[in-house]
């Protein structure tokens, strides 16, 4: 019998893509989304990649009514909970919203869970909990901090998790350590679409790319890193959707929780995502170089080894793919 699973925040950047790669692995998939970070044009987008209605439920993770009127109106099998603020600088502004989503956010879920019977659970949650990471590539056995509320809240979801798994053997959980999500789905049709000013690079330079922003600033030039500029482990938004089937796929078949990175191995400094997006859009691309950003740091790269040996994940697309279907994307945005 198909499986069903649930996509919290299933209308976002991730979630719709994790929505398509569900959907070709075979799965049913019913979407929650409170609509707060994502365009309600998602959904029809989503119906024309998949061929098929897109079961949506407009509301919140944290009101049970919702959540019960969907366990009781579909067999779910499990869930992906992606439904959380994520701006990091945000989060310093509002930390009580933030907990309030994120963890009140992640209870809420399970409890409703429990009492459905349903146990298996994949967590988005980032590498952002390793804070400044003393080894570099970071194993996922690397001590957990945080720097700004929002990894507080990633990191305290993954420890509710853990407490949860500890005290009952039912639950299966799958703990997904994102390193820097990029790119768009090879139509087209979904992708990264933040509101105002992007925060992160990619998104940026796409706006920078398509003229709505001048030029990018580039936030130091000074870090012990090949060209000064930060370096990240930037890992295709397609990649990272297939990642979730695997966790998903994984618990199903093992009843084994599992908390792995899903990142490249490999890392890119600001310049090489601003010449290889140049060489997507064929253009330059103006940039100054400005002061460093508060809380970053010079690198953050994953070791990819567990999640290979655990879910036999490998990221297949480089950076290249990654501006290139971001070009892509946000050039048809601007034309419809
Ligand atoms: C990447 C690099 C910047 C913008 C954040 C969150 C993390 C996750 C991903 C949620 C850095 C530089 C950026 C710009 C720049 N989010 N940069 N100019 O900070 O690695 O990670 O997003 O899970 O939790 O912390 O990503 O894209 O903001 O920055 O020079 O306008 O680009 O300094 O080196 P980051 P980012």
């Amino acid at each position: 019998m198909t499986q069903k699973i649930l996509l919290t925040g299933g209308a976002g950047y991730i979630g719709s893509h994790t929505y398509v790669a569900l959907k070709a692995a075979g799965y049913d998939v019913v979407i929650l989304d409170n609509f707060s970070n994502a365009h309600h044009d998602v959904i029809d987008r989503l119906e024309v990649i998949t061929g098929a209605p897109v079961p949506v439920y407009e509301g919140d993770v944290l009101d049970p009514a919702i959540l019960r009127k969907i366990f009781t109106e579909h067999e779910i099998a499990g869930a992906v909970h992606f439904a959380a603020k994520k701006a990091v600088g945000e989060s310093t502004e509002i930390p009580l919203d933030y907990i309030e989503t994120n963890v009140s956010g992640l209870v809420t879920l399970l409890k409703e869970m429990r009492a459905a019977g349903v146990f298996r659970i994949v967590f988005s949650s980032s590498a952002t909990v390793y804070g400044e990471a003393d080894v570099v590539p970071t194993p996922e056995d690397s001590p957990r901090s945080y720097s700004s509320p929002y990894a507080f809240t990633k990191l305290a979801s993954e420890q509710i998790l853990e407490q949860v798994a500890a005290a009952d053997d039912r639950w299966a959980i799958g703990i997904l350590r994102y390193f820097n999500p990029a790119g768009a789905h090879p139509t087209g049709l979904i992708g990264e679409d933040p509101d105002g000013i992007p925060n992160n690079l990619m998104p940026y330079i796409a706006k920078v790319a398509m003229g709505d922003l001048e030029r990018l600033s580039v936030f130091g030039d000074d870090y012990p890193t090949p060209d000064g500029t930060g370096v990240r482990d930037y890992i295709h938004v397609e990649d990272l959707a297939r990642g979730h089937v695997l966790s998903i796929d994984a618990l199903t078949q093992t009843g084994d929780s599992h908390t792995v990175n899903l990142g490249t191995g490999q890392g890119y400094s600001v310049f090489d995502m601003l010449k290889s997006y140049e060489r997507a859009c064929g253009q330059d691309l103006a940039f100054t170089v400005t002061p460093r950003r508060a809380g970053d740091v010079p690198y953050y790269i994953a070791n990819p080894d567990k999640a290979k040996d655990v879910l036999g994940f490998a990221a297949e697309m480089g950076l290249d793919d990654m501006c290139a279907s971001s070009w892509n994307w946000i050039s048809r945005r601007k034309n419809s």
